[in-house]
């Protein structure tokens, strides 16, 4: 018995070293932490349960069969965050750079079959060189088994997925699934071809932190939610993300113990919206004023700044902020900013969290790039989610809802629960010059009249009463009294049930 135990206890030795204090050396050295040490700081303390820490590689080729490392580089179990159950696998870079060998592949399998079946979310630290290259082909089925089951993980459990090294080729295809990807600065990249390829076909020179790091996916290519700027960081930021988010599609997240009175007034937000219609004002003002203890947790922050999307708590319950920011192309829908918000909505929709849309919309933005890079598919996006989206939406038009866009911010047309604007709405096709220069385009040579015209427009259409009177609008709420109605109608819509027509799956825009 006493042999086995040492046995055990040597092996586990073995395992807990990985590649070796060399290779963890210069680990540390790239300012990376190992993946038990991220694993420490992303768990609570002791919670943490190890699977298959004896599994490894079945491979012989190129003098791989001599060298096995129990646990075949990645630490795969689960855990707890504060508390909450989470399934997790974490890529150890000091045991044959992280790659992915079939046996590697099915630890991360069995930790998502299990998450499924229990309904607890998945996060992934993706530290890796890719397909382990000694293994061929297993490695690539591998890598397939994973993206099976990100797909069929996708809407039953949440996934996220933090990049924390290499990404390359394929492998990443499958954070690109999962539902939100975090990235950290100057260590982590993802991209299909690396530099030197890219440079091979297209002569572009390009480091790897131009072509595919964390800067570069979370302002260029929205690829990325967040950048941080170390693993602590990233850790400790992702602990408090997955405090937002619900277990699964069949369980609600209690709401959290909370001291922030709902019926708190706000009187700074009646002079929040600026006297002058064209004027900008920051809409996050808004959002930190009306949710608890102003705890506001955005994604995307630098990508398509036009659209804020985040998460929140009103009464200690998660929702999902979607938001028109007027400090950017005045609020205007564009390509990125409909594609970002939509991906939102439906996570929202996926896993049961509220949506809470704040309108300040002048239309789409006009433009042949923006009709060449396909705003009707892409804008059609955002409107296509919004629509089957059947959780609880409230929505407050705060200033600007016109046109087609006023339609697709969650209106009350699209199944909206409780629509809400404040005095200062205008809800109209069009502002009024543009209606009046379209409409009276023969008075056009007289000022006059033109100015007229365009005070009766704004008269009969600059403000939330025609909607009103329609029942478009439900009610017209004092803006410092914001918080308090948003949460008596969040309150009222927790028991809420509604379900699309029986289908296989819809067909968004893609
Ligand atoms: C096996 C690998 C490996 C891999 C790295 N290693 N990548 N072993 N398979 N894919 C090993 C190295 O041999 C080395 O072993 C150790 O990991 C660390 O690698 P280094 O190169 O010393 O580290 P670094 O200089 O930091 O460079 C990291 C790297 C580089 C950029 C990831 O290793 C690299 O380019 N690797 C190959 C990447 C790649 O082409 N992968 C296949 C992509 S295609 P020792 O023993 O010296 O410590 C792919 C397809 C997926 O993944 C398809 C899915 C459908």
């Amino acid at each position: 018995m006493s042999d086995i135990l040492k046995r055990l206890e040597e092996t586990r030795g073995a395992a807990r070293l990985g590649g070796g204090k060399r290779r963890i050396e210069a680990q540390h050295a790239k300012g990376k932490l190992t993946a038990r040490e991220r694993l420490d700081i992303l768990l609570d303390p002791g919670s943490f349960e190890e699977w298959d820490m004896f599994v490894e590689h079945r491979s012989h080729d190129f003098g791989i069969g001599e060298q096995k490392v129990p646990g075949d580089g990645v630490v795969t179990g689960y855990g707890e965050i504060n508390g909450r159950l989470i399934f997790v696998f974490s890529q150890d870079f000091t045991v044959f750079g992280g790659s992915l060998s079939e046996a590697h592949a099915e630890k991360i399998c069995k930790v998502m079959d299990q998450a499924m079946k229990i309904g607890a979310p998945v996060i992934g630290l993706n530290d890796s060189g890719g397909a382990r290259i000694q293994e061929g082909v297993a490695s690539l089925a591998g890598y397939a088994e994973v993206f099976e089951r990100n797909v069929l993980a996708s809407g039953v459990v949440p996934q996220v997925s933090l990049i924390m090294g290499p990404c390359a080729g394929g492998a990443v295809y499958s954070p690109a699934m999962t539902d939100f990807i975090f990235m950290v600065k100057d260590s982590s990249y993802m991209f299909v071809t690396g530099p030197e390829v890219v440079k091979t076909v297209t002569h572009e020179t390009v480091t790897q932190e131009e072509l595919g790091g964390a800067v570069t996916h979370t302002t260029k290519s929205g690829v990325a939610d967040l950048a941080f700027e170390n693993d602590v960081e990233a850790l400790i930021e992702l602990r408090r993300f997955m405090d937002f988010l619900p277990p699964s599609n069949r369980a609600v997240r209690p709401p959290r113990p909370f001291t922030d009175p709902c019926d708190r007034d706000e009187p700074s937000l009646d002079t929040l919206i600026p006297a002058n219609p064209n004027r900008p004002y920051d809409i996050k003002e808004l959002i930190e004023k009306v949710v608890d203890d102003g705890d506001f947790f955005e994604l995307q922050p630098n990508y398509a700044g036009n659209i804020i999307v985040g998460f929140a708590r009103v009464e200690g319950a998660t929702i999902g902020i979607v938001a028109n920011q007027p400090m950017v192309l005045a609020g205007c829908l564009d390509i990125d900013s409909a594609r970002k918000a939509a991906r939102f909505v439906r996570f929202c929709d996926c896993f049961n969290i509220p949506i809470v849309t704040f309108v300040d919309v002048p239309g789409f933005l006009p433009g042949t790039a923006q009709e060449y890079g396909a705003i009707i598919k892409h804008g059609a996006k955002l409107l296509f989610a919004f629509a089957e989206a059947t959780v609880p939406k409230v929505t407050l038009i705060t200033r600007k809802a016109y046109g087609g866009a006023y339609d697709v911010m969650s209106s009350k047309h699209l199944r909206g629960d409780v629509n809400f604007a404040w005095p200062s709405a205008e809800i109209a096709v069009m502002g009024p010059k543009g209606a009046v220069e379209i409409i009276f385009r023969a008075d056009l040579d007289d000022p006059a009249k033109i100015d007229a015209r365009t005070e009766e427009y704004r008269e009969k259409f600059a403000n939330p009463f025609v909607a009103a009177s329609r029942g478009f609008i439900d009610d017209v709420i004092q803006p410092s009294t914001t918080r308090r109605r948003l949460a008596r109608a969040l309150h009222m819509l927790r028991d809420k049930q509604l379900a699309n027509p029986w289908k296989k799956h819809d067909n968004i825009p893609l």
